[in-house]
């Protein structure tokens, strides 16, 4: 598969005031940041809450400006693109190609607009189409999400949860866009239309030729999925790895407490989810300094409290952990079998 975007030493510093005084302070949501993304793949990126996965999403799109490092798209081979240096001007034409859809699908639509407009307003920002050519892709769009052509005059509100994140799906995909990154696109609605609108993105991927980066906190989505995971905490990157690797065999303590929360079939292995990971998410003002996980790891030692471990491939493989044992520990995967692939439920 060839690379279609790649992010290299990317990093992002909030800074905001805060305290009585209103002193300076230093977030560093994203640090030393680097994957690549493969045409045609879906490559998940997971982590607790405020981990930085929505950060990575917006800097990658540049509706966040990274402190430091690269965003290089390669739209077609031999021809690279490096976005992370563009004006904003020279972005234009690349943001048809890379799409974002939002988690809260009621905040992201203007409950003002109607339905035919929210589709048709990025054809008309990006001067794509219009008149008839405007009309025909909008509905083509619509009803390939499933959204009947007699509610086109329709408000957001009139929608369930799920219909309006088709209609963010359609805004997404009506500028027939090679790269989508769809953040915590099913988390806010039931599982049972969670299921739909993700055999709905299976089906899209395979129709429009889409390459995913798939944004989540769910790893039971991310295992239907995901071809390739990328596991976040405190703005790192700490493993990646291909999915059924990660969850048969993950190689950073992280990832195995991640996985310890995914729901169990098997009873009598249950009481292990009481060993799940200690204490608090460590606050991003204050990163405790050597391995960022040292403070909740059970199989951190002394050296993980002042040396920083570099994420690297572990025995040669397509895994990368940034662990210092990453080698010799024991990790255990995802309980019981992995869900069967097709179609989602
Ligand atoms: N505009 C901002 N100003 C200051 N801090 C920010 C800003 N945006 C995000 N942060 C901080 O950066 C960190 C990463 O936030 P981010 O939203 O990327 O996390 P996330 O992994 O997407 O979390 P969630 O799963 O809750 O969506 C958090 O500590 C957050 O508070
Ligand atoms: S380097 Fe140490 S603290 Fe960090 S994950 Fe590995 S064992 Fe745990
Ligand atoms: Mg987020």
């Amino acid at each position: 598969m060839t690379t279609l975007l790649k992010v290299e030493d990317l990093s992002k510093t909030f800074t905001l005031r805060s305290g009585l005084f209103g002193e300076i302070m230093s977030l560093e949501a994203l640090s030393d940041i680097n994957l690549t993304v493969k045409a045609g793949e879906t490559l998940a990126i997971v982590g607790e809450s405020g981990c930085g996965k929505t950060t990575l999403g917006r800097c990658i799109v540049r509706a966040l400006e990274p402190t430091e490092g690269r965003v290089t798209y390669t739209p077609e081979p031999g021809r690279d693109v490096e976005l992370s240096a563009l004006k904003k001007r020279e972005l234009k034409p690349w943001r048809r190609d890379i799409r974002m859809i939002f988690q809260d699908p009621m905040s992201s639509l203007n409950p003002y607009m109607r339905v035919f407009d929210l589709v048709a307003e990025p054809l008309r920002i990006h001067k794509a189409a219009r008149g008839a050519e405007l009309e025909r892709r909008v509905v083509s769009t619509l009803e390939k999400v499933g959204i009947p052509r007699d509610a086109l005059q329709r408000f957001p509100h009139a929608f369930s949860g799920g219909q309006r994140q088709r209609i963010g799906i359609a805004r997404a995909l009506v500028l027939d866009p090679k790269l989508v990154i769809a953040d915590e696109a099913v988390s806010a609605l039931d599982v049972s239309i969670q299921a739909q609108i993700l055999n709905l993105l299976e089906d899209l991927k395979a129709d429009f030729g889409l390459t995913y980066i798939f944004i989540s906190h769910d790893l039971g989505v991310v295992n239907y999925l995901a071809d390739r995971v990328v596991v976040m905490y405190l703005g790192h990157i700490v493993e990646t790895a291909p999915t059924e690797a990660l969850f048969e065999r993950p190689r950073h303590p992280y990832t195995e407490v991640l996985l310890e929360a995914l729901p169990i079939a098997d009873p009598t292995r249950r009481s292990r989810r009481h060993e799940a990971v200690k204490g608090e998410i460590p606050f991003l003002g204050n990163r405790p300094k050597g391995c960022p996980f040292h403070t909740r790891c059970k199989f951190a030692e002394d050296r993980c409290r002042t040396e920083k471990p570099a994420l690297r491939p572990i025995n040669g493989g397509e895994t990368h952990a940034a662990c210092h044992f990453a080698e010799t520990l024991d990790l255990k995967g995802a309980y019981g079998p992995a869900p069967a692939t097709g179609t989602y439920a």
